[in-house]
């Protein structure tokens, strides 16, 4: 099996307008920097600010928990970007590690705040503009965990199932208006975090690195990690003409993901 991808794929969206959350590091950061290697133009928003300036990607502070900081984030999209065409809602975090009786309700709160009512408060403000626009694109981040159950992660998994719900109805009640929405859903995602969290289980199992690495691959088809460029060159794809007819999907981005441990 060959490695991923690590460049853009090469599609022109030229004049494309493009809002993303959570986008000053990670998969957002890469998608950010494809869209606009592709000719669009682009406005982030996220929770660190140093990572922010350091994108060089015009943007603001903006927390996904916060309904007010979503709405008040696609308006100056909207006002920077002269309209809206894309919206990918990226934004996520893990939530807690717990079985479910330990999970707190702030916890919980939390998660599905950040990981699902953020889409519904951008999805508020951004629709209005692609309608205006003539129509538009929104890409949802779910995950493996939106098509698995994930022990000991419920409010994530809870989350990221309820952005496939809510992914397939916006298709449906927006799509005779000419808006697509898509969820992409990453497996095991290659970079410092995961190869952190799978010392972990080695140290924790007494293995090595190496062998714990070999345990997670095996859960995949492919045999592979995937990495952040393959994630975003779908949303790369998804905005490009050849993805027009695309929409109400769940588009696992995992290497053939069995299950998740
Ligand atoms: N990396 C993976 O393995 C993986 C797998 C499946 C799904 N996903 C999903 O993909 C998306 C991106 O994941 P990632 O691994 O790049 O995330 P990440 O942890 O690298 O964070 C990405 C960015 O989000 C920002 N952020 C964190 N909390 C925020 C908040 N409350 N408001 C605004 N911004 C905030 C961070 O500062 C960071 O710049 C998430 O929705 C995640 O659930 C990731």
């Amino acid at each position: 099996m060959s490695s991923g991808a690590t460049t853009h794929l090469p599609v022109k969206l030229d004049g494309l307008r493009v809002a993303l959350t959570g986008a000053a590091g990670g998969i957002g950061r890469v998608m950010a920097d494809g869209f606009k290697a592709c000719g669009a133009s682009v406005y982030i928003s996220d929770v660190d600010e140093t990572a922010l300036i350091e994108s060089g990607h015009a943007g603001q502070i903006a927390d996904a928990g916060s309904a007010a900081a979503m709405e008040g984030f696609v308006d100056a999209a909207v006002a920077h970007l002269g309209g809206l065409d894309v919206l990918v809602n990226n934004a996520g975090i893990a939530g807690p590690t717990k079985r479910v009786e330990d999970v707190t309700p702030e916890e919980l709160d939390a998660t599905l705040q950040i990981d699902l009512a953020a889409m519904f408060h951008t999805a508020r403000r951004a629709v209005p503009a692609m309608r205006a626009g003539g129509g538009g694109l929104i890409v949802n981040l779910s995950s493996a965990a939106g098509r698995f159950g994930f022990p000991l992660r419920s409010p994530y998994a809870a989350a990221k199932w309820g952005v496939i719900g809510f992914t397939k109805t916006l298709a449906i009640e927006l799509g005779p208006q000419g808006i697509r929405v898509n969820a992409i859903l990453p497996g095991l995602v290659d970079g410092p975090r995961i190869r952190a969290v799978l010392k972990a289980k080695a140290d924790a199992a007494g293995i090595g690195e190496n062998a714990q690495i070999d345990r997670a691959i095996a859960t995949t088809s492919l045999r592979c990690f995937v990495t952040q460029h393959d994630i975003s060159n779908m949303a790369l794809y998804l905005a490009s003409p050849f993805g027009r007819t695309m929409s109400g999907q769940s588009l696992a981005i995992d290497g053939d993901l069995q299950v998740l441990i």
